[in-house]
């Protein structure tokens, strides 16, 4: 499997509104995309810091699991995302040395990314996410 940098870390917010300020007027980063991804029940709003970008993540319902997560835990970073070239390969990859999956296949994510979560039980307690991006190359 071929990691090729942090593609986003993933923040759980209760409002990206009241988040904004921090990010752009103390960061002095840019909110470049706003996107609800209704399958996640999520809103998302992306910030770039070289390759890498920040996902804030701010639940649009009670069953979002970005709600049950900020119930439990509190606001703060939820996932780390790595960039690798071709994510099916490196699911079955990582199956294959006994890692738990979330996603049996990769699925759609923001910005039209494929994604696919490994089980926090299997990646030392950081939910991890796999993308790629389908129009690179
Ligand atoms: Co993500």
């Amino acid at each position: 499997m071929n990691l090729t940098h942090i593609e986003h870390l993933g923040i759980a917010v209760k409002s990206i509104e009241e988040s904004l300020p921090y990010y752009e007027n103390v960061l002095g980063l840019k909110c470049y995309s706003v996107e609800e991804v209704p399958d996640q029940k999520v809103k998302t709003a992306f910030f770039k810091i070289g390759q890498t970008k920040i996902e804030l993540l701010e639940p649009t319902s009670e069953e979002s699991t970005i709600a049950k997560f900020i119930e439990k835990r509190g606001e703060g970073i939820h996932h780390i995302a790595f960039a690798v070239d071709g994510v099916a390969a490196a699911l079955a990859e990582v199956e294959s040395k006994g890692v738990r999956l979330i996603d049996k296949a990769p699925r759609k994510g923001a910005e039209g990314l494929n994604i696919a979560f490994l089980h926090p039980k299997s990646t030392c307690s950081v939910l991890t996410e796999l993308c790629e991006d389908p129009n690179k190359k």
